[in-house]
Order: structure tokens, then C-alpha cells, then sequence
């Protein structure tokens, strides 16, 4: 029998978020919390260049900087691709941003963030290759897979 390649479809408009670290793609998807629009996502594709990967395809929507920064935290090797009218018009990774606020749930159970209405807020830092989030209100400090998204 013939081998055939199945390939997702191209999208006309939106963004396709591609080279996504195994295993970070449904955490990605959480956090952009993109709501009822059409989505397809691919995990575990066999990819060139990095052995296994994620992959997002999001139709209608251009992300923010913010989002991109958020995709950043987990999986620094994400390309941000902008499709406009089936053409890629814009391929980007982000920095990794300072902090990250409102999006992930501080793992301290005391933290005051827990008992008031106030969006958590940790500073990003990176050691040793890993991504650490220091809570700016219990100062705590966490691996970021140990912390949760509020989405
Ligand atoms: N893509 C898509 N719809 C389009 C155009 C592109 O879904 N209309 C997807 C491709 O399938 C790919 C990603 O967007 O997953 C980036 O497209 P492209 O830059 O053409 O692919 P590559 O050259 O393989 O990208 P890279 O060099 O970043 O690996
Ligand atoms: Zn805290």
C-alpha cells in the first residue's frame, strides 16, 4: 500500500503557532483563552528539526504581544506564524517577558492572591534553562509546570 502524508489544511486567516515543545500545546491553548473559534490542534508531529512538536492553528485571530510573551513562558522554541489570505505574512518568536500577570494561579496555598480580588503577578526568571515565576505577593517561587492557568 501506498504511504500517504496527512497534513492539517492550510488556514486563510489567523495565526499558526508551529514548533511548540512537546506537551506545552493544550497549556498554550488554555492560556490565549481564544473562546469559540476554530482551532486544530496537532501534538506530537514529527517535526525537522526539533524531533516532536505541538502545533496550533488558530482561524480569525492575531494574537498580542502579550499573548505571544505568554507562548514564550511555555515553549521558548514557538514560531508565531500570521497567515493572511493563505500566505505567511509574519514569522516571529518573542522574548521571554519580565512578568506575567492574571494568567496562572500561585501555588502557595496561604498567598494572599488566593483571599483577595487581585490578579496574581509573578516576575519571570530563568536558571539554568529553566523557566522559574517568583510570586510578587508571597514571593515564592515555582517551576513553571508546577504553577496552574486560571483559564
Ligand atoms: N500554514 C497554514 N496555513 C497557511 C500557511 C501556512 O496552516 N495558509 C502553516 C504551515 O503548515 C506551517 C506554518 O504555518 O505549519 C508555517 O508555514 P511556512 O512558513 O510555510 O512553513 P515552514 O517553512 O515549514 O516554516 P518554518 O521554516 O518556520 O519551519
Ligand atoms: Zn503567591
Amino acid at each position: 500500500m501506498k504511504e500517504k502524508t496527512l497534513s492539517v489544511s492550510a488556514i486563510k486567516d489567523g495565526t499558526v503557532i508551529d514548533h511548540i515543545a512537546a506537551g506545552q500545546g493544550l497549556k498554550i491553548v488554555r492560556i490565549l483563552n481564544l473562546g469559540e473559534v476554530r482551532i486544530t490542534i496537532g501534538l506530537n508531529l514529527k517535526s525537522a528539526s526539533v524531533g516532536l512538536k505541538d502545533l496550533v492553528k488558530i482561524e480569525g485571530v492575531f494574537l498580542t504581544p502579550q499573548d505571544a510573551a505568554h507562548i514564550t513562558l511555555f515553549s521558548p522554541s514557538a514560531t508565531v506564524n500570521v497567515i493572511e489570505n493563505y500566505k505567511v505574512v509574519k514569522k516571529f518568536t518573542t522574548p521571554l517577558p519580565e512578568s506575567v500577570s492574571g494568567i496562572l494561579y500561585c501555588s502557595h496555598s496561604q498567598c494572599i492572591t488566593h483571599f483577595e480580588t487581585v490578579p496574581s503577578l509573578f516576575a519571570v526568571e530563568k536558571s539554568n534553562g529553566l523557566i522559574l515565576l517568583r510570586c510578587r505577593y508571597c514571593e515564592k517561587t515555582f517551576h513553571r509546570d508546577e504553577v496552574k492557568e486560571t483559564v
